[in-house]
């Protein structure tokens, strides 16, 4: 695995990132006392954390909406499992909004109290694996090998958030024990203000149209790369250091797999996902042009 294992840290199954990494709080997650008004994000990485965070903060934050509030979106719905040592969870005000890239068996088990609420955003796999090809290219720098090497390490799980298809066929296949309410980055890309309208009725907020078209304008893929509150370039800097030449906010497309996978590569990749995701009854959106 070369330069990708010291990258990696294996528990109960699951591969995190090592080096933001709080071991004893990861080996305490399912103690973790959960309020009946938390709201968890949960994705694969590269799956559309970052944007999910921002609706999120942008529906709970009159501030955020404005534009009078100075704080980024990562410490108006952190993560979990990487905390900033500096932020303690249990002195945040509820409702409490979190991120989290976790497996669904290990986060705290006070999530299945059913009154909090998750929702889980997931995204065309082999958009994923090309996101995560650049990002830890680019921006963590951890990888350093060619796109198949890359694609291999994808499919078979070894990277930060494990497999693919475990995390979401064991997310969908558990669901009736949380409140969880599912959202697909195509659907949000191709609808956005429809997606926010479905997250808002999940979470029971009412918001007026002048607020739904802040969020609305605030949340294009356009407005985030350009907005230092939500692109997060300055965590990229700080954690991987100013010659990192990635962001987060790369393409932002539907179909970018297109630009990346050989014609063998697609064929293989669609072998594998067709007997890993039989019978998985959540559809996938693969190109833009899809209705
Ligand atoms: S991470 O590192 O796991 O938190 O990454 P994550 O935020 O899950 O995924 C990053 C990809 O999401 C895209 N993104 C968006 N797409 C469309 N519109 C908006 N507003 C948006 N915000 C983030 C981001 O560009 C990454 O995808 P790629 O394909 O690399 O561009």
């Amino acid at each position: 695995m070369g330069d990708m294992e010291k990258f990696l840290f294996k528990f109960k199954g699951y591969y995190f990132n090592r080096s933001p990494l709080d071991i004893s709080f990861v080996e305490n997650l399912d103690n973790f006392e959960i309020r009946e008004n938390d709201v968890f994000i949960v994705t694969y990485p590269k799956s559309g954390t970052i944007w999910c965070q921002q609706l999120l903060s942008l529906i709970y934050s009159e501030e955020h909406r404005t534009g009078t509030g100075k704080l980024e979106t990562m410490d108006r719905v952190p993560f979990f499992e990487y905390k900033n040592p500096e932020m303690d969870f249990g002195e945040r005000p509820s409702p409490r909004l979190f991120s989290t890239h976790l497996p669904y068996y290990l986060v705290p088990s006070g999530l299945k109290s059913k009154t909090s609420k998750i929702i889980y955003v997931y995204r065309n796999p082999k958009d994923v694996l090309c996101s995560y090809f650049h990002f830890a290219k680019n921006v963590t720098s951890h990888f350093t090998g060619t796109f198949e090497e890359f694609m291999k390490q994808f499919l078979g799980g070894r990277v930060m958030g494990s497999l693919w298809f475990d995390h979401i066929k064991g997310w969908y296949e558990h669901r009736s024990l949380f409140n969880i309410q599912f959202m697909m980055y195509e659907e949000i890309k191709k609808d956005l203000r429809g997606s926010v309208s479905k997250i808002c009725k999940f979470l029971g907020k009412e918001l007026s149209e002048v607020d739904m078209d802040a969020i609305v304008r605030k949340a294009t893929f356009e407005n985030m790369k350009y907005d230092p509150l939500a692109n997060y370039d300055n965590i990229i800097a700080t954690g991987y250091g100013p010659n990192a030449k990635g962001h987060f906010l790369r393409k932002g497309t539907i179909g970018d797999w297109k630009n990346h996978l050989t014609v063998e590569q697609n064929e293989r990749f669609d072998k594998i996902f067709q007997r890993e995701m039989k019978d998985f009854p959540l559809e996938f959106i693969w190109d833009m042009n899809e209705d």
